[in-house]
């Protein structure tokens, strides 16, 4: 049996220039796995916490040595000798560990970033590749009957970000586009990255800055309106001769927590003239561009706790678009039942780091795909060279993957790991394209 041997913890940088966690985990035959943390900006109030030292003398308050000395003192004692392959009973001990719901006493850093780094250890202990290890694992949490093919997800794509992704364009976070044309992950690649490059091109012709780009890769460009990022996108459609909506659909990330005040319960945008709506005001206005957009998917289209405006979205738009609660659900289990009872969203995005282990994961992957809402994995704008959430789509089917844009090597790291789990899968390697999306 291979078991777990050590487990070493350091503080590295991300994308953004801070500090995060990496852990190492050291099998029993000598092996090494590793992960790295990531970590949000547009953060959800219902996430796992991440331990930061809030001394203000290093990294603004952002550094991680408290956490990094968790894994050393605490985990590793307590993880060492387990069975290595045993991701369950590893999660189990590292959840019981902490003892806190929201991993606030170890971190959920801290715990991440060691639950990653022994799944890797097994396959790299194994000589197997990540995403075989993590689908025998998803494999084992299915009945008989499901399919587990490995699968390469549909892209979706940032190529203008706003909000909190980008200082020039205030209110709605991300625009993206998702090549629904697409029949093969390369093809959706290369239909992204030209579309990219349109976008960039129109932006300097209209005399936009083409050259800033967002914490994702995204275009930061300073627009009047949010409405002239999505016209912005059909135009680079059109100029890459695809027509909107049977090539290249449009998607919005919202992240409407971010300008919805919970006093007054008022969503304050800033750049559509509306200045104040309340929660029905809001839903009347995302109807609204549904119908004038072909915008197949919008994420956190209301606040997170806007729970009967939640409700009253989905019965009018449900039924045609991708819903996809990301602040409002957090990946957790008892968010996503809520919604599932509540027939809240009809879609998930999932960040392992929000609710802190790989098991804890597949048990919303699960969730969510036995009640029918469409998962989709995702990055956070703090980012690493970890490509772990390519493999953790492919191993379970998610259909849909979230990375950002097409620029930025944190970002890259993921698209290429998928090129290359492309290439393992052969000419058969399965990827469902628009279908992911119920189209
Ligand atoms: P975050 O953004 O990493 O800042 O949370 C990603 C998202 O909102 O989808
Ligand atoms: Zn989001």
């Amino acid at each position: 049996m291979l078991t777990v041997m050590n487990l070493k913890a350091r503080e590295v940088l991300d994308s953004l220039g801070r500090p995060t966690v990496e852990v190492e985990v050291a099998a029993s035959n000598g092996e090494v796995g590793w992960a790295i943390v990531p970590s949000g900006a547009s953060m959800g109030r219902h996430e796992a916490i991440e331990l930061r030292d809030t001394d203000s003398r290093r990294h603004g308050g952002r550094g991680v040595r408290r956490a990094v000395e968790n894994v050393a003192r605490e985990i590793a004692p307590a993880l060492r000798g387990m069975d290595l392959e045993d991701q369950a009973a590893i999660d189990a001990k590292l959840i019981a560990l902490d003892g806190t719901p929201n991993k606030s006493r170890l971190g959920a850093n801290a715990v991440l970033g060691a639950s990653l780094a022994v799944a890797r250890a097994a396959a790299v202990a194994r000589g197997e590749e990540l995403y075989v290890h993590l689908n025998r694992l998803w494999r084992q949490r299915l009945d008989p009957g499901e399919s587990a093919v490995p699968t390469l997800p549909m892209p979706m794509v940032t190529m203008i970000s706003g909000g909190q992704h980008a200082g020039a364009q205030r209110d709605f976070q991300d625009f993206l586009s998702i090549p629904v044309g697409a029949s093969t992950y390369t093809e959706a690649l290369e239909m992204t990255t030209a579309l990219y490059r349109a976008v960039g091109a129109i932006l300097k012709a209209k005399g936009l800055e083409a050259d800033l780009v967002g914490d994702e890769g995204g275009y930061g460009p300073h627009l009047r309106t949010n409405a002239q990022a999505v016209d912005l996108l059909l135009e680079a459609v059109l100029a890459c001769g695809w027509e909107p909506g049977r090539d290249v659909a449009i998607a919005l990330d919202i992240a409407a927590s971010h300008f919805h005040d919970p006093e007054t319960g008022r969503y304050r945008l800033t750049t559509a003239g509306d200045d104040e709506l309340d929660s029905a005001g809001m839903a009347a206005m995302l109807v609204h561009w549904a119908n004038l957009y072909p915008i197949v998917s919008i994420e956190d289209g209301l606040a997170e706790d806007d729970w009967d405006g939640w409700v009253a979205l989905t019965a009018r738009l449900g039924e045609r678009i991708q819903l996809i609660g990301d602040d409002l659900f957090t990946t957790r289990v008892e968010r996503l039942r809520e919604g599932i009872h509540r027939r809240a969203a009809n879609a998930i995005l999932i960040k392992p780091n929000q609710v802190g282990t790989l098991t804890e994961t597949f048990d919303t992957l699960l969730l969510a795909r036995r009640h029918g809402y469409r998962t989709i994995i995702s990055a956070r704008l703090g980012e690493t060279e970890d490509p772990t959430i390519a493999d953790l789509a492919v191993a379970t089917a998610a259909g849909q993957i979230k990375i950002g844009s097409v620029a930025r090597s944190e970002r890259l790291v993921k698209y290429n790991r998928l090129l290359r789990i492309e290439e393992r899968l052969g000419p058969d390697a399965a990827f469902v394209g628009r279908a992911a999306l119920g189209l």
